[in-house]
């Protein structure tokens, strides 16, 4: 008879090893993420190894005397890539790209890597998923390509480890992690022990041979690369490729990074032609937004370092059933209940049988609570049917009792505004102090809701 096989269950979040199936992971108190596969004979991790993956001594060195002169970096000829990544592409590190099928990401390090091979930088492009010719075809759409971009097509990572001793690279990309493949695990490609040691011998590659390796990987329905956690703890840079499939604006936010901030974002657009950067993500998020609408109100929200305005729209109507329906595009639907109950018990307008629908224009997801004062807004301006000038923009947290609370950076938010020439800012007012240096543009700082409300009515009808 032949053995039986053993198998050991894995959990799909945080990579927890068990020799039985639970329901729910003892790590991470996750249910159902169990997934089984072949066992593996356990390999003792040599002194060497563990040495030469990060490049460390057996020694400790005081913190003066390490050098970081070697983590140069490089300029990827994308302004948005270099700042998520936190000024350029490190030497030697290993940034995960994650995010939905189709979303960009073979096309995003596809043209880094044309840039790149631009300035003179040696390329390695594997791809585990598409041939030569596919490839190819995406290529011919982006633009001419330099000789120092090699491409490979090729899962085994053994050969891919020969090519990279061949070729000698300072740029690796590997698509996808998932489609790889290291003879040190016998399970199938794409499972989670496959995964991580693919990822272990790409992060050897990395550290030894001072190769930045960029590597994409697919997202699980429930929005994590696909793959245990472990992985994004291995990595130095996890980075997520987001955006609306149907609007064309792309964006490139960090998630985990060791040598920069997070949150940082970057903005592309989706053309025939490749990705586009877009250096004003202002201007192309209002883009199209209606002039005299009811409804329709400008704010500005900040996503990491960077200010970027954008239109709420809102449509308050009367319901046709008993129970009224509220529905939010791009922001969080509770957050709106809240904030109608709030108009409806401190400012007095009567919205309980009322429909409202909200939306943030251009697909953008925005879920700052400074956005709360637009929204409020706008739900009145749809509700009184009354227009709000088109030159206001505004921002502001919402509390339960009306009041207005301070957001952060208000002055790259003002800031913002006027660049784009609008006229009036409606703001908390203990945030008016730190930004009343900025001249150009009017300040009006508000207490509460009503006050706001107050002043809008007031601005119309002066100019009637
Ligand atoms: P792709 O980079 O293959 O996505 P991913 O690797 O994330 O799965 O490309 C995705 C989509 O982009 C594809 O549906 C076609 C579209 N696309 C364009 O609109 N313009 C272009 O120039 C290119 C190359 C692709
Ligand atoms: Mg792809």
């Amino acid at each position: 008879m032949a053995p039986k096989k053993s198998l050991v269950f894995f959990c799909r979040e945080c990579g927890f090893e068990s020799a039985k199936w639970m329901g729910q992971c003892p790590a991470c108190h996750e249910w159902n993420t169990f997934t089984e596969e072949p066992s593996e004979k356990k390999k003792s991790v040599s002194k060497h190894r563990s040495q030469t993956f990060t490049g460390g001594s057996d020694r400790a060195v005081s913190m003066s005397d390490i050098s970081t002169d070697t983590d140069e970096r490089m300029a990827s000829g994308f302004a948005e890539f270099d700042r998520v990544l936190g000024g350029g592409i490190v030497r030697g590190s290993m940034v995960l790209v994650g995010g939905d099928p189709g979303i960009g990401k073979s096309t995003l390090l596809l043209q880094v890597c044309r840039n790149l091979a631009d300035t003179g930088v040696k390329v390695l492009y594997v791809s585990g998923e598409e041939s030569l010719r596919q490839i190819k075809l995406r290529a011919d759409r982006i633009g001419e390509f330099k000789p120092d971009m090699k491409l490979l097509c090729e899962t085994d990572l053994d050969l891919i480890e020969e090519a990279v001793n061949n070729e000698k690279p300072a740029v690796l990309v590997i698509d996808s992690i998932q489609t790889m493949y290291a003879k040190e695990s016998d399970s199938a490609c794409g499972s989670i022990s496959q995964v991580r040691e693919a990822t272990s011998r790409l992060m050897q590659i990395a550290k030894t041979g001072g190769v930045s390796v960029f590597v994409i990987g697919h997202v699980t329905r429930e929005g994590t690369v696909a793959g245990p956690r472990t992985l994004e703890h291995m990595v130095d840079t996890v980075l997520y490729f987001e955006g609306d499939r149907y609007a064309s604006y792309r964006i490139l936010r960090g998630v985990k990074n060791r040598f920069g901030s997070t949150n940082e974002i970057g903005v592309f657009e989706m053309g025939g032609d490749g990705l586009r950067e877009v250096a004003n993500p202002s201007e192309y998020m209002l883009n199209g937004k209606p002039a005299g609408a009811s409804g329709s109100v400008v704010a500005c929200s900040v996503e990491g370092t960077r200010p970027i305005l954008v239109e709420i729209q809102a449509l308050v109507t009367h319901t046709a059933f008993g129970i009224p329906r509220r529905t939010a595009a791009g922001c969080d639907v509770n957050r709106v209940n809240l904030l109608m109950a709030v108009l409806e018990k401190r400012v007095g307008i009567p919205l309980a049988d009322c429909d409202a629908y909200i939306n943030v224009a251009g697909g953008m997801k925005v879920n700052e609570p400074a956005m709360d004062l637009a929204v409020v807004i706008a739900v009145i301006s749809s509700k009184k049917d009354k227009v709000v000038p088109d030159d206001v923009i505004c921002f502001g947290e919402v509390g339960l009792s009306g009041e207005v609370r301070a957001v952060s950076q208000p002055k790259a938010r003002v800031s913002e505004a006027k660049k784009l020439g609008f006229k009036t800012v409606i703001m908390p007012l203990v945030c008016v102090d730190a930004v009343k240096d900025i001249d150009g543009i009017e300040l009006v700082g508000v207490a509460n809701v009503r006050q706001a409300q107050d002043y809008i009515d007031r601005m119309r009808d002066d100019r009637r």
